[in-house]
């Protein structure tokens, strides 16, 4: 119902609308929207990660099969999700490995209707597939530009648009992207620092849309964590690891680098039914202030 506003002043017209808005969202999306009425729905969810192979998508995917949830571990070939699924299955939870390249939307799509048959629908999505092509921009190809778009946004774009539609029917959904430190700038990344600046503007668009379904989307933005793409960083600038490790903890304010298991721990949270009113953040989980 609309309110009649003749006549009102410009205060009670704000309110005014701010109601309509208010009620318009509880018919189109019959989400409570009063604290402490939030309607929770505990049965076991599943969960897409991609890139989960290795490094942060697997230490994040094992974490959120110990929360309860049946993960999708998602990445380029079935047989690189081995090490992962055996790891959450020999631990007592759910699991099931999908090669897709999460860059191409047949591939995406086939993907996710094969986790709604084998898992069921998808409520929570970890983008977190990445790549590095890093090169000073006059360096950098058209390739190394493309490829690094591709993976991380169409990749986060592709899957949660795939997801979507799971999450608003079950009016529950979490996307959580990755994105990084370099989002702030980053020398020889102009095509990574640009995706990982995109995926936040990606999330907060994400909550805007579809908040109102009971869909959150945050990012996490770490720091350095040792994975294979910082020990490739370290050989294409000629470091030993060690030395490597070195140089970025002693830049530090916790005075280590990050293990995957710090970002899983972020991921958990932002995962969690309790996290339902936290969404259009950028967490930087990176030792100490960055942003
Ligand atoms: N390691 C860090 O210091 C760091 C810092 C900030 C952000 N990140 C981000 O965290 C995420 C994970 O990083 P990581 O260090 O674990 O990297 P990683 O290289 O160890 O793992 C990335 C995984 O993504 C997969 N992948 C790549 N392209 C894919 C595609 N097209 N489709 C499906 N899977 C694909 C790879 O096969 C690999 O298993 C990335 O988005 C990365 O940009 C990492």
């Amino acid at each position: 119902m609309t309110p009649d506003v003749r006549g009102a002043t410009e205060r009670d017209r704000v309110r005014s609308y701010a109601l309509v808005e208010l009620s318009t969202a509880r018919e189109s999306a019959e989400t409570p929207v009063v604290a402490g009425k939030v309607e929770i729905v505990s049965e076991r969810r599943t969960a897409i990660v991609t890139g989960a192979g290795r490094g942060i998508g697997a230490a994040v995917a094992q974490r959120l099969a110990a929360d309860g949830l049946a993960v999708a571990v998602l990445d380029l070939t079935k047989e690189s999700t081995a090490d992962t699924v055996a790891a959450i299955t020999e631990a007592g939870g759910t699991a099931i490995g999908v090669g897709a390249d999460v860059s191409d939307e047949a591939s995406v799509t086939a993907a996710v209707d094969t986790i709604v048959a084998e898992l069921g629908p998808p409520t929570v999505v970890v983008n977190n597939a990445g790549i590095l092509r890093d090169n000073l921009l006059f360096k950098m190809s058209v390739d190394d530009w493309d490829a690094v778009m591709g993976v991380h946004l169409r990749g986060a774009f592709l899957v949660t648009r795939a997801a979507q539609k799971y999450m608003v029917e079950a009016k529950f959904g979490r996307v959580i992207n990755l994105s990084s430190t370099s989002a702030l700038g980053n020398r020889g990344q102009a095509n990574y620092a640009a995706a990982k600046a995109g995926m936040q503007g990606f999330t907060k668009t994400l909550a805007l849309e579809l908040g109102k379904f009971g869909v959150t989307a945050n990012a996490i933005a770490p720091g350095f964590i040792a994975t294979d793409m910082t020990k490739a960083t370290a050989q294409r600038v000629g470091m030993e690891w060690d030395e490597f490790i070195a140089a970025n903890a002693a830049a530090i304010p916790v005075a280590r680098v990050g293990a995957p298991d710090d970002i899983a721990h972020a991921a958990s949270f932002f995962a969690s039914e309790g996290a339902g009113f936290v969404s259009g953040q950028v967490l930087y989980v990176a030792g100490g202030p960055k942003d």
